[in-house]
């Protein structure tokens, strides 16, 4: 039986978006989802609404137009595009959320999702970042991604608005490319080799980071926005951990199936942005609070991302 909720996702069109909007679809039905975002994608789906998020007037027309309950907010800059204009990066992440945090206060929106980021962590991290671990980040993305955490935390206890928040990984993913971000080599390489190229990484070879693919993604987003209010501990953002890699060992993995497969590093101003995050996330707290668990390792990732693909490109050459 479809959930009777009204859905209203906003940065519908990018690599998260796109994907999460057929998945909630699944589960609370083709009329229970409103996709939003700049500019309406090639195939514009039904429920699609044209809306800039800094536009607050606009949001909450669309809000009262669909009795929206939910909303779960995806847009941003996120962090290698972030650099190129943080005072932009700043106001656009932070006027979109304020947006959403009162409009749905007004209108009586009953629960947002926020998707925050390993970005919120910074060099006090060495190695492994825990659920408390000191929040200094390093990139204007991941300054306006601890705020937003912090303003979450408040509109809760001084409103009592739910919000719930994951500390996304790196998503690696098939259906969609990546906007702008530092993890982005890790769906990149996949493309390059299932077609037959060289790769070149933006990164040093060694460079460990937390990553996790889509389907994991989407199964933690739901079940914690499922999980019953009580069993909500933080606030914030939960740390969420799929699985960490570095482009050597992502290559290693390609090439058990793609022999042959090669790649070659020209770090650029990415690597510093990568050696301020941690490389693994710990996310006890998570798999305590609401049963978190991973399904994917990165071979079993890297089996489904070729297949995928491969089957991709062959319907592009058709
Ligand atoms: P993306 O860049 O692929 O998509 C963002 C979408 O937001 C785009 O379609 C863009 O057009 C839209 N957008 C930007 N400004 C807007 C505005 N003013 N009004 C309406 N729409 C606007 O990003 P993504 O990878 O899908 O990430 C979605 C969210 O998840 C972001 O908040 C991001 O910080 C977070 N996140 C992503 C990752 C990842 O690896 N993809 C990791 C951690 C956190
Ligand atoms: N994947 C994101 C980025 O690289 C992390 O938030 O920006």
């Amino acid at each position: 039986m479809m959930k009777s909720e009204r859905i209203l996702v906003i940065g519908s069109n990018g690599q998260i978006g796109s994907v999460l909007v057929e998945y909630l679809r699944g589960i609370y039905g083709e009329n229970g989802v409103v996709a939003s975002d700049l500019r309406e994608p090639d195939h514009k789906p039904d429920y699609f609404e044209k809306l800039d998020a800094t536009d607050a007037n606009g949001l909450a027309a669309i809000v009262k137009k669909h009795g929206i309950t939910q909303i779960y907010h995806l847009a941003a800059i996120l962090s290698a595009r972030g650099e190129q204009d943080p005072l932009n990066t700043w106001q656009i992440n932070m006027q979109t959320y304020f947006n959403v945090l009162e409009v749905a206060r007004e209108h009586g929106v009953r629960k947002i999702f926020y998707p925050s980021s390993i970005a919120v962590f910074g060099d006090h991290v060495d190695v492994t970042a825990d659920q408390y671990s000191y929040l200094d980040p390093a990139t204007v993305y991941g300054i306006s991604k601890a705020a937003g955490e912090n303003w979450s935390n408040y509109y809760f206890k001084r409103y009592g608005l739910d919000i719930r928040s994951l500390r996304y990984p790196g998503i690696i993913s098939y259906q969609s490319m990546p906007g702008g971000g530092t993890t982005d080599y890790a769906v990149d390489i996949y493309h390059k080799a299932v077609k037959g190229e060289h790769f070149e990484c933006f990164l040093k070879e060694d460079t460990t980071l937390p990553m996790i693919y889509m389907s994991d993604a989407m199964d933690a987003t739901v079940r914690l926005m499922e999980a019953s209010a009580d069993s909500i501990s933080i606030r914030t953002g939960y740390n969420l951990a799929g699985m960490s890699f570095s482009p050597k060992e992502i290559a290693a993995s390609i090439s058990k199936i793609i022999h042959g497969f090669e790649i070659s590093y020209k770090p650029d101003f990415r690597q510093a942005i990568a050696e301020s995050w941690p490389q693994h996330i710990d996310d006890t707290v998570a798999r305590k609070d609401w049963g978190w668990r991973p399904a994917y390792t990165l071979d079993k990732m890297t089996e489904e991302m070729i297949s995928e693909l491969q089957k991709k490109y062959k319907t592009v050459k058709a």
